[in-house]
């Protein structure tokens, strides 16, 4: 990991009402607010963003978004813009979850847009990647992750120069939500191929300060053997990041 500092980062996708977000949030920062070990992050629903934003404010905890528009404003009905996000104290915002790309039909073209306007904001973009069963069956996982890599940061390939902050999420498809996580050796394969892929494609000194984190049911008993290996650098957690005890288990992984 070296002179990179973990992340622990929740994703709550579509879970948690005001009041349930707001009292798992109050826990975490009487347990955690203060932590320096790591960089903590929570994504809540974007109704529950101003509400958390309030019980974070004073800690060290991030707010993160899951998505967003590329887009500032304008007639794109049901959309929430990055400009709107950093109004509500967002710093962060998970770009191109498979969710987004699977179920939403979000493609690489859409996601760098995305990567882009995050960017030009100063909010820092998330990059999720990571391949279907079938494709890691099929012996395509390198290819997927080099297709999903350069297409979703094609104008900053075009332009060479890294997206400021950069943080990307390695979440092989099958284990989002399955409880089958990738091993150790499997997670660090495809971390060690996406740091050398930013190597030759921006620059040595970008791709070792990007921070690779691994998502696909990180539970407190499997995160200190993924955080052992040399390029994961962190977590993205979903169903174990709704509660407090599974939450906090997996941010002190290293207690
Ligand atoms: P999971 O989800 O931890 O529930 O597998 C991870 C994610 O989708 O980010």
């Amino acid at each position: 990991m070296g002179q990179r500092k973990p992340m622990i980062a929740g994703n709550w996708k579509m879970n948690l009402s005001i009041s349930e977000a707001v009292a798992l949030v109050r826990t975490l920062v009487e347990e955690v607010g203060r932590i320096e070990a790591s960089d903590i992050l929570v994504a809540p629903s974007f109704t529950c963003l101003a509400p958390v934003r309030e019980v974070l404010n004073g800690s060290k905890i991030a707010l993160g978004a899951q998505n967003m528009h590329w887009e500032d404003s304008g007639a794109f009905t049901g959309e929430v813009s990055g400009k709107m996000l950093m109004e509500v104290g967002c710093t962060h915002v998970i770009l191109g979850h498979s969710e987004r790309r699977h179920i939403f039909g979000e493609t690489d073209l859409i996601i760098d847009k995305k990567v882009k306007k995050a960017s030009e904001l100063g909010l820092t973009p998330i990059l999720c990647i990571g391949e279907t069963l079938e494709e890691r069956e099929a012996g395509k996982t390198v290819e997927v992750l080099k297709n999903q890599l350069s297409g979703s940061l094609a104008s900053f390939l075009s332009r060479r120069s890294v997206p400021q902050h950069l943080i990307v999420a390695y979440e092989p498809v099958w284990a989002i939500g399955t409880g089958k996580t990738a091993s150790p050796q499997q997670a660090q394969e495809a971390h060690e191929f996406v740091r050398r892929w930013m190597a030759e494609n921006f620059d040595e000194k970008s791709a070792s300060g990007i921070r690779i984190l691994y998502g696909g049911s990180v539970k407190p008993d499997n995160i200190a053997s993924l955080m052992a290996e040399a390029d994961i650098d962190g977590a993205l957690v979903g169903g174990a990041s709704l509660k407090a005890e599974s939450f906090l288990g997996i941010i002190r992984y290293d207690a």
